[in-house]
C-alpha cells in the first residue's frame, strides 16, 4: 500500500465538536462542515456530500482505556502515527464514523478499502458466504475458490507471469520473491532505490530504505541501495521526463525522444552495478512508483534500461506493486520477471469490478 506517509505525517483535519481545533489526524479529511480557518488563508466552506447511513451506537471502550491498552499491552512499535488517533467505529463505503458518531470522508484509510471503500455489501456477502461455508484448511487439501481465483488472476497476466503464489502480505511477497531471486540466479546481491519502500520483515528490511524504517541492527544482508532516479527532486530531471503534472516544475531541453536524465541516472545505476555488488547478482527490486517516498516517477524508459542492465549480471526484475499504475505509464507486464504483491492489487481490483 502504498502509504504515502512522508506526506501524511501533518495533514490537518478539524474536529467536528470543536471546530477550529486543529489537529494532526491519519488520512482523513473535512469532519463536518468546516468554519473559518483563518489560519491557513482559507474562507471557504465545503461540505461533505450527504449520507443516509447511520452508524450503529458505539458501546465499546472509552478513548482513554483503549489510550491505557494500548500503552500496557501493546507493542510501543505498533504507533500511530498521530498526536490523537481517531478511535474509528463503523465505516460504510468511503465514510468512516468515529466513536463519537462523527462522520469523515476516508481518502486513504487502508489499502484493502482503496478501491471499494468499507463494509461494500457485495463483498461482504461473499465473504460471509464462505465464512459460513468454510473458514480454513491446510493446503494439503483442496478447495476450490483458491483455484477459481487463480484462474481468473492467470487469464489477466501476460506470460510468463502465469504462475501465482498466494502469502498473506507484501512482505511476505517480498521475501519469497528475494528467495526466490536468489535460488534461480544462484548469486546473493539485490538492488533497490533510495526512498524504496518494500517491506519491514528482517528480510525485506535490507530492501526498505527510508530512514524512519531503518532500525539499530542492519537489515537483510546482501542488499545494496542506488540512487532513485528522482525527477522531481533528484540532481536530474525536467519536465519532458514524464507526462505526469507532478513533475513538470523544471525546463528541460530535451528532444523528443531522448532523456538527458535518464541517461544521467542510469550511469549512477551503472555505477552501483560496477563498485558496490558482486559481478554477478540476483536481482533488482523496484516500485513502478515509488509510494512511501512520495510519488516519485523515474523518468521514461529508465526501468526498461536498467532492467537490462541487471539481467546481463544474472539478476532478474522484480516489479513490487506492478498494478498500482496503468501498465503503459512505466513499464509494462512482460518486462518483469516477478510481480510482487499481484494479489494485494489484483484483489482490489477485482473487489471494484464485483461491486459495480
Ligand atoms: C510497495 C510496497 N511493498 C511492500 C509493502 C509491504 O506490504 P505489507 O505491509 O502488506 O507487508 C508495502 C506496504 O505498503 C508497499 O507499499
Amino acid at each position: 500500500m502504498t502509504l504515502i506517509w512522508r506526506h501524511l505525517l501533518r495533514p490537518l483535519c478539524l474536529v467536528t465538536s470543536a471546530p477550529r481545533i486543529l489537529e494532526m489526524r491519519p488520512f482523513l479529511s473535512l469532519g463536518a462542515s468546516w468554519t473559518s480557518v483563518t489560519k491557513l488563508g482559507l474562507h471557504t466552506k465545503p461540505r461533505m456530500p450527504p449520507c443516509d447511513f447511520v452508524p450503529e451506537r458505539y458501546q465499546s471502550l472509552g478513548y482513554n482505556r483503549v489510550l491505557e491498552i494500548h500503552k500496557e499491552y501493546l507493542s510501543p512499535v505498533v504507533t500511530a502515527y498521530f498526536q490523537k488517533p481517531l478511535l474509528l467505529h463503523q465505516g460504510h463505503m468511503e465514510w468512516l464514523f468515529d466513536a463519537e458518531g462523527n462522520r469523515y470522508l476516508d481518502f486513504f484509510s487502508g489499502i484493502v478499502t482503496v478501491s471499494v471503500g468499507h463494509c461494500h455489501p457485495k463483498v461482504n456477502a461473499v465473504a460471509q458466504k464462505q465464512l459460513s461455508r468454510l473458514w480454513h484448511t491446510s493446503t494439503v487439501f483442496f478447495h476450490p475458490p483458491m483455484h477459481e481465483y487463480a484462474e481468473k488472476l492467470a487469464s489477466l497476466l501476460p506470460e510468463p507471469l502465469k504462475v501465482i503464489f498466494l502469502v498473506n502480505s507484501g512482505s511476505e511477497a517480498n521475501d519469497l520473491a528475494m528467495l526466490m531471486a536468489r535460488a534461480h540466479s544462484n548469486n546473493i546481491d539485490i538492488i533497490s532505490f533510495r526512498g524504496a519502500y518494500h517491506g519491514c520483515s528482517p528480510y525485506t528490511l535490507g530492501l526498505t530504505n527510508v530512514g524512519i524504517y531503518k532500525m539499530e541492527l542492519p537489515g537483510g544482508t546482501g542488499c545494496q541501495p542506488t540512487m532513485c532516479p528522482d525527477v522531481f527532486r533528484g540532481p536530474w530531471g525536467g519536465s519532458h521526463c514524464r507526462d505526469s503534472p507532478v513533475q513538470t516544475i523544471r525546463k528541460c531541453s530535451c528532444a523528443p525522444d531522448c532523456c538527458q536524465a535518464k541517461d544521467q541516472y542510469i550511469e549512477q545505476f551503472k555505477d552501483t552495478l560496477s563498485t558496490s555488488v558482486a559481478k554477478s547478482i540476483a536481482g533488482f527490486f523496484a516500485e513502478p512508483i515509488q509510494g512511501v517516498n512520495g510519488v516519485v516517477q523515474y523518468p521514461k524508459g529508465f526501468l526498461k534500461e536498467a532492467f537490462e542492465l541487471v539481467r546481463a549480471r544474472g539478476g532478474v526484475c522484480i516489479a513490487d506493486e506492478t498494478f498500482r499504475i496503468a501498465p503503459s505509464m512505466c513499464i509494462t507486464k512482460p518486462e518483469v520477471d516477478f510481480a510482487v504483491e499481484v494479489f494485494r492489487s489484483a484483489l482490489t481490483q477485482h473487489m471494484e469490478r464485483r461491486a459495480k
